[in-house]
């Protein structure tokens, strides 16, 4: 299947700081392709060297097929872009932001009304598209920044959390509306901090310290990156939680709602009756302790602490 994005080696330094350290990947068109990592894991740079908005120290990316020292100007055409910050303009109101973002790429006028009216649409915005953006709430002017980073219909969307500071309800729109594009053709590359969103992505990476620690659906993390997962009850719960932070048996253990969430080293067979032993020896009353499949977020924060000790143990 033809590529959407094909990174090879791609580096960003900062003085002596490496951001992005020589990290390969590639998405297929009309994938839905989460980029996770935690904050300052170097997503946000990657994706601008990707928009042709900063230059790599070195390494090499085609964007729609467009080399990205030599044909920014042409990826610029191919491509909508959300950045994690300010791209509204606070002054103008949403239609006159939306309609800014068309002259920019070009969208003939009566073009660009026909957009307004169809983003504003789809995206909830009808009433407000004379209000001035610095007046708006944070889920509104995501949506705005939204309409404006799609009013040219591009064939690759960078969304750079789309979803920061949005509420529940507003968010699973914000996804049908990526499924929506994503059904109509649209390559979508998004970046979120929130799991369940992951769950939405055809697939993923997970960045760390500028590298690239893990890859592939949302099932093949699930299966592939963590094993031997026990949710507990118990009472009390912290007692249960320091109990079994302390077992030499546990790789992690950590509060997940009114249960615990524990992941066991590799080379316990019984996970479950592992932890039954663990917490009857520190005198901890078991309510229940079953095996389960981890969820995104267990793998999420498994592969960041892992890759936090991986640091650690490499440093000096
Ligand atoms: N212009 C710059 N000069 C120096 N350091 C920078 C610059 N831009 C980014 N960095 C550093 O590069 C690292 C990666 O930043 P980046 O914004 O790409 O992270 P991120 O994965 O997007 O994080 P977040 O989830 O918080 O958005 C951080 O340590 C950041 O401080
Ligand atoms: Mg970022």
């Amino acid at each position: 299947m033809a590529l959407a994005v094909e990174v090879s080696n791609l580096v960003k330094r900062f003085g002596d700081f490496t951001a992005v350290d020589g990290i390969s990947f590639s998405v297929s068109k009309g994938e839905v392709f989460g980029f996770l990592g935690p904050n300052g894991a170097g997503k946000s740079t990657t994706i601008r060297m990707l928009c042709g908005l900063l230059l790599p120290t070195s390494g090499e990316a085609r964007i729609a097929e467009h080399d990205i020292y030599r044909e920014t100007e042409l990826i610029r055409r191919s491509i909508g872009y959300m950045p994690q910050f300010f791209s509204l303009y606070p002054d103008l109101t949403v239609r006159e932001n939306i309609e800014f973002y068309a002259g920019m790429y070009e969208v003939p006028r009566a073009r660009a009304r026909e957009r307004v009216e169809e983003l504003s649409g789809r995206l909830g915005l009808e009433g407000l598209l004379d209000r001035m953006t610095r007046t708006l709430s944070t889920g509104w002017r995501q949506r705005a920044a939204l309409a404006t980073a799609l009013v040219h219909q591009p064939p690759l969307a960078f969304l750079d959390e789309p979803t920061s500071g949005v509420d529940p309800v507003t968010r699973r729109q914000f996804w049908e509306f990526i499924d929506d594009l994503a059904r109509e053709g649209t390559t979508v590359f998004v970046t979120t901090h929130v799991m369940d969103e992951a769950e939405h992505c055809t697939r993923l990476v997970i960045m760390h310290d500028g590298a690239i620690i893990a890859e592939g659906t949302p099932e093949e993390m699930r299966t592939r990156y963590v094993q031997n997962m026990v949710e507990v009850q118990a009472a009390p719960l912290w007692e249960a939680l320091e109990a079994l932070q302390a077992s030499p048996l546990v790789r992690e253990a950590a509060l997940f709602g009114d249960a615990l969430h524990v992941q066991l080293r590799e080379e316990v067979v019984d996970p479950a009756e592992a932890v039954r032993q663990a917490l009857g020896e520190a005198g901890v009353a078991v309510e229940a302790a079953e095996c389960i499949p981890p969820t995104m977020e267990d793998v999420f924060v498994a592969l960041a602490r892992g890759g936090e000790e991986a640091v650690r143990e490499a440093s000096p």
